[in-house]
């Protein structure tokens, strides 16, 4: 476990360093409208996973819901009405959270 935090925060201080830096505040902030849906414990019917999820799958996944690249309801429209910054915020933020299912 312990290394598996290590790895994260390299992880994720390698990508913030690499192309953007972002405001884990905002995201934290933001991500409130999605914990509702996406639990840290378990997948809910179809709602997956989000916390931990790599930021460069997440902001890609962002992006191909709001391109309609990927078709969902539900997160087409939660991804229209976020910026690109508020994007890359959630990211970074839901990249540090712990996935707590058992797995
Ligand atoms: C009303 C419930 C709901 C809310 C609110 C919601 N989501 Fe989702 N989310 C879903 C569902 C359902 C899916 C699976 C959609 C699919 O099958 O493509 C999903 C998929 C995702 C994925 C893709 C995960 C993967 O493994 O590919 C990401 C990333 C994501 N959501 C981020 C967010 C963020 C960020 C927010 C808040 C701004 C949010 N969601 C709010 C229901 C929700």
């Amino acid at each position: 476990m312990q290394s598996f935090h290590a790895f994260v925060i390299c992880a994720v201080v390698g990508f913030a360093g690499h192309a953007w830096s972002a405001d884990l505040e905002l995201g934290e902030y933001l991500a409130q409208d999605c914990l509702g849906c996406h639990q840290a414990q378990e997948v809910v019917g179809t709602i997956p996973i989000i916390h931990g999820l790599d930021a460069e799958y997440f902001i890609e996944a962002m992006y191909d819901y709001r391109d309609g690249f990927r078709e969902n309801n539900v997160m087409m429209s939660v991804a229209t009405s976020l910026s690109d910054e508020d994007v890359e915020a959630l990211a970074a933020w839901f990249a540090i959270q712990e996935n707590q299912s058992a797995q």
